[in-house]
């Protein structure tokens, strides 16, 4: 949460980081601000989005070629001008911007006001930049080292940049718990929360670690940890194309990202799936195979739509590999004492790869032995890197804050972690082997047709936008499909929705229905079917009005439902990947009816890098 952006180099700054936070904007979006060195340090901030900013400082003297720039997430202190980054340190000869939480923020702030600092903001990020400044002046040493002796008193998350008047070609950065990332240039710098704003100007990258303070002056690029250790920097060449992170003529980033889910499927399987040669191979996941063939149980750990996935993949690994599969929201995992044994797995699923809870439930199931598998999409991201094993489900950026691509590579690259496991272990034919891999392969043209159904989704999303409450109800392998669907309708379109598995709805969702109650059922042809069925007259019973999801050809629902959307037939383990598509239309189109700002709904963040 929150997008850092800093620029040092020949070029003008602002330009630099102005675009920058236009593209982390999917970070937080409650105000934005930039500091300028010019001679004078000068800070520019306002409530509101990045183009806010920008119509606010027209006209302004925005020179200089080095600067920082920040669009927040507010956690202490309400979205207003004062609160907005970048603060100011208490004679304004420093500026910092900052990403995480500082949990002792208070004590340090009573301190600092007995010495007589004044504060203009609410945010815990005011008080460590005049905390800075304070064990600067009373240890009368460098502000490199009065940062990291800081940063040594502090409890919680961080990603800063610092700078300073005093040293104006220099820019001083440090994490713990929220990313960085370094990109280097022909004498230039540039520092951001990901690498979306960097990869326009160069693809060679620093990933700072935890506990890591970076240095940029005259000198060039030095990186220390906290304990003043030198590190060489490991640099990295990225490999991300300018068009991803742009939304090539789509009105919206989530619009893109889900008519690309026949592309990144099928990047997800690249190289791994070849059906006709008989052939599954996830490279990642090989040095620790064989604790996942001996292990007795998976736990599978991740938020929101990444929770989600987990579900589906219950169902497959115990379906197909035949193991025990437990899945937990990493929130709960971290603070329950979890009883994790010598044989047990853990999978942590997320796209960002940042998502706080889910890092430390990794770190808390380390700690207690366990052999960790990542399942994520951003690459370098902190969850790949805390994990032992993993794949990446190679979707591309995705920018939207609503999930969707991330969702069906998520359950590809799931589905072909089961498959590996299962060939190997011998709980799966050689046909059935086969059959998945085959089919697999067919999933991309599937996904297509599936989009075809555009115009169908958003008339019958004309009929629905008014609807001040949603049901979604499914069984198996579509129980958590309809959460899925449930979860994107009410993030991006405000409107109040539930997903159940079907069979629930008796134990108390029924007496919500009513003739103004829309229910979304995902009837696919699979086990289930008949039961769902009766669960749908159920519905019609009360009145109440069923959008059904059925499989191409289905005559049965089509008599009762009052609208039918028919979706590609496919193995029902796999369904997931094609049921999901016309919900993710569903609630895009209901959302742009609405009028809601469909890419950065309010209130959330698309990394969640706090607790
Ligand atoms: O980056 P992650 O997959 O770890 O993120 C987890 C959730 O924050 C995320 O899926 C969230 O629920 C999305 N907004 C859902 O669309």
């Amino acid at each position: 949460m929150c997008g850092i952006v800093a620029y040092t180099g020949h070029r003008e700054a602002f330009p630099i980081i102005l675009k920058g936070l236009k593209r982390l904007e999917y970070r937080g979006y409650d105000s934005a601000g930039v500091a300028l060195l010019n001679g004078d340090l000068s800070v520019y901030k306002k409530q509101g989005k990045v183009a806010d900013l920008e119509k606010s400082v027209e006209g302004k003297n925005l020179n200089g070629n080095i600067g920082i720039g920040h669009t927040r997430w507010a956690t202490h202190g309400e979205p207003n001008d004062l609160n907005a980054h970048p603060h100011y340190s208490q004679s304004g000869d420093l500026a910092i911007i900052h990403n995480g939480i500082i949990e002792n923020y208070d004590s340090i702030r009573q301190e600092l006001l007995n010495r007589g600092h004044q504060f203009t903001s609410e945010t815990d990020t005011e008080v460590l930049i005049h905390f800075i400044e304070n064990i600067q002046e009373r240890s009368n040493t460098s502000l490199e080292e009065a940062v990291r002796l800081a940063l040594q008193k502090v409890v919680g998350a961080y990603a800063i940049v610092v700078i300073s008047r005093q040293n104006p070609k220099q820019l001083i950065a440090a994490r713990k718990g929220s990313p960085l990332v370094i990109g280097i240039g022909k004498e230039e710098y540039f520092i951001a929360s990901d690498a979306t704003p960097i990869v326009e100007y160069t693809n060679e990258v620093v990933y700072l670690d935890d506990r890591e303070i970076a240095v940029i002056n005259n000198d060039g690029l030095s990186i220390k940890n906290i304990d003043s250790v030198p590190k060489t920097p490991y640099v990295q060449t990225i490999d991300m194309e300018l068009e991803a992170i742009e939304k090539g003529g789509y009105e919206h980033f989530m619009l893109k990202e889900i008519f690309e889910q026949p592309k990144s499927i099928m990047a997800s399987m690249l190289g791994r799936v070849v059906a006709d040669k008989h052939r599954l191979h996830l490279g990642g996941l090989i040095e620790y195979f064989n604790r996942l063939m001996s292990a007795d149980r998976i736990m599978i750990v991740a938020c929101g739509t990444s929770w989600h996935a987990g579900l589906v993949a219950e169902y497959l690994f115990e379906e197909l590999a035949r193991v025990p599969v437990e899945v937990e929201y990493a929130s709960e995992f971290r603070y329950r004492n979890p009883i994790i044994r010598e044989n047990d797995v853990v999978i942590a699923i997320s796209q960002s790869g940042e998502t706080a809870d889910t890092l430390a439930a990794i770190e808390l199931a380390k700690s207690k032995g366990a052999i960790i598998f990542g399942v994520c999409n951003v690459v370098g991201a902190s969850i790949p890197r805390a994990t032992h094993a993993g794949a990446y489900i190679h979707a591309g950026p995705e920018i939207g804050v609503a999930s969707t691509k991330a969702f069906t590579g998520q359950i590809t690259v799931l589905t072909m972690m089961a498959l590996m496991l299962a060939h190997r272990k011998g709980t799966i034919s050689e046909s059935k082997f086969r059959e998945f891999l085959i089919e697999l392969e067919n999933i991309p043209a599937k996904v297509e047709k599936a989009l075809k159904l555009n115009d169908q989704i958003k008339y019958i999303s004309d009929i629905f936008k008014d609807a001040r409450n949603f049901l979604y109800l499914g069984r198996g392998y579509n129980f958590p499909v309809a959460l899925e669907g449930a979860l994107k309708l009410k993030e991006i379109s405000y409107i109040h929705a539930e997903g159940y598995p079907a069979a629930e709805m008796k134990h108390g969702p029924i007496a919500l229905i009513d003739e103004e109650m829309p229910v979304v059922f995902i009837a696919t042809a699979d086990s289930s079917y008949e039961k769902v069925v009766s669960n749908i007259q159920e519905v019609k019973a009360r009145r109440g009005q069923v959008i059904a999801i059925v499989t191409e050809g289905d005559e049965q629902i089509k008599n009762i439902a009052d609208y039918v959307i028919e979706i590609p037939e496919t193995i029902e383990a796999l369904t997931p990947l094609i049921s999901v598509i016309p919900l993710q239309l569903l609630s895009y189109h209901v959302a742009v009816m609405r009028g809601a700002n469909v890419d950065q709904p309010r209130n959330l963040a698309k990394s969640v890098t706090v607790e």
